[in-house]
């Protein structure tokens, strides 16, 4: 009983630390001498921003002591981590919002202590930036992932006359979102189904829902769509990786990816989860969102604010009129997987 509650205290403590935000000295010495970086994480359970967390941790190595924190997915959470962080004497902030929409919040903070902010993944309005000249964003052109999957379902879609179960000479699809007002998850959703019918191909929507990102979530919604529209579903369209990984698991549930049955997905990220599936010919394909770049990027530019400098000294990075670095998008298919698994290393 005594070593039960012994465990629980230790375990208590750990989580408390957690959440209040952990201090990593990066690099061997005790990092009093490195300059602090405060980061938040929207939250750490989600899969592709572990990767951008294990870049930044990386590229922070023996430079920067970092103050990394995990927002739990929750803005108010955030907002005091903040507060904590600038009272811990950060001398720059890299902010992954939860909600895309607090910006504002954020750079008041930040613009009271004259402490610059890199925000990275997800974009906050372009008035919000204009607003504090030491405010930058790091990330991608959102609509690039939406063009790129875009192509791939028309290509795909030729090659195999197939798919078009009911010989319409349409796709019926459904296509699980992101996070609504999340910038990325608004321009995948309309420039994936615009590429298609630019193309000429016609589309009917059987459903649209968010999955907020959420493999779980991606899982339970294709579970009810296939039992409701079962076969008729001809391509399954998903804003992120994880959500894609979360149908095709329905998808294997009932029967699909063995024999002949075929359910073509394609995603968006390519972690190497998704890169697996790739492999096996389950997933047609994905988009790399090269979280190792973004990470780096994010770091490069943080550390070189928090040290007085010029944001870009020193990098190949460039910024667009929008105060913003975005990294390029990559179509991955079987064809060229290294290239993903290269970007893990
Ligand atoms: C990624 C998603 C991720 C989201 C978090 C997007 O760019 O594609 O997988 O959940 O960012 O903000
Ligand atoms: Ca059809």
């Amino acid at each position: 009983m005594k070593k039960l509650l012994t465990l629980l205290l230790v375990f208590t403590m750990v989580l408390s630390l957690a959440a209040c935000g952990s201090t990593q000295p990066a690099g061997g010495g005790d990092g009093e001498d490195l300059p602090k970086i405060g980061v938040t994480i929207y939250k750490f359970d989600d899969n592709f921003m572990s990767f951008v967390r294990r870049s930044i941790e990386k590229n922070a190595d023996g430079k920067a002591e970092l103050i990394l924190n995990d927002s739990q997915n929750n803005q108010a959470n955030q907002n005091d981590q903040v507060d904590m962080m600038i009272s811990k004497g950060v001398k720059a902030l890299a902010i992954n919002l939860v909600d895309p929409q607090a910006a504002p919040t954020i750079i008041s903070k930040a613009k009271k202590a004259d402490i610059p902010i890199v925000f990275f993944n997800k974009e906050p309005s372009e008035g919000a930036l204009d607003s504090y000249d030491k405010s930058w964003y790091v990330g991608t052109a959102s609509k690039e992932a939406g063009i790129i999957q875009g192509k791939m379902i028309v290509d795909t879609w030729n090659a195999n006359s197939k798919w078009d179960k009911n010989g319409d000479g349409k796709i019926q699809y459904v296509l699980l979102k992101g996070e609504p007002g999340h910038p990325d998850a608004e321009a995948r959703t309309k420039y994936a189904v615009e590429e298609i019918k630019n193309s000429g191909i016609g589309v009917e929507e059987l459903e649209l829902q968010t999955g907020m990102w959420d493999s779980v979530k991606g899982k339970e919604l294709m579970d009810a769509w296939l039992a409701k529209h079962g076969d008729a579903i001809e391509y399954v369209i998903a804003n992120n990786d994880a959500m894609a990984l979360g149908a095709i698991n329905s998808l294997k549930t009932e029967g699909y990816y063995s024999g002949d049955k075929f359910m073509p997905v394609v995603g968006v990220d390519a972690i190497p989860d998704a890169l697996t599936e790739i492999e096996k010919g389950v997933l047609v394909g994905s988009v790399l969102n090269d979280a190792a770049n973004q990470g780096k990027a994010s770091l490069d530019l943080a550390l070189n604010v928090a040290e007085g400098k010029d944001v870009l000294d020193g990098t190949n990075w460039n910024l667009d009129d929008k105060k913003a670095v975005r990294v390029p998008y990559l179509a991955i298919t079987k064809e060229n997987i290294q290239v993903a698994k290269d970007s893990y290393k």
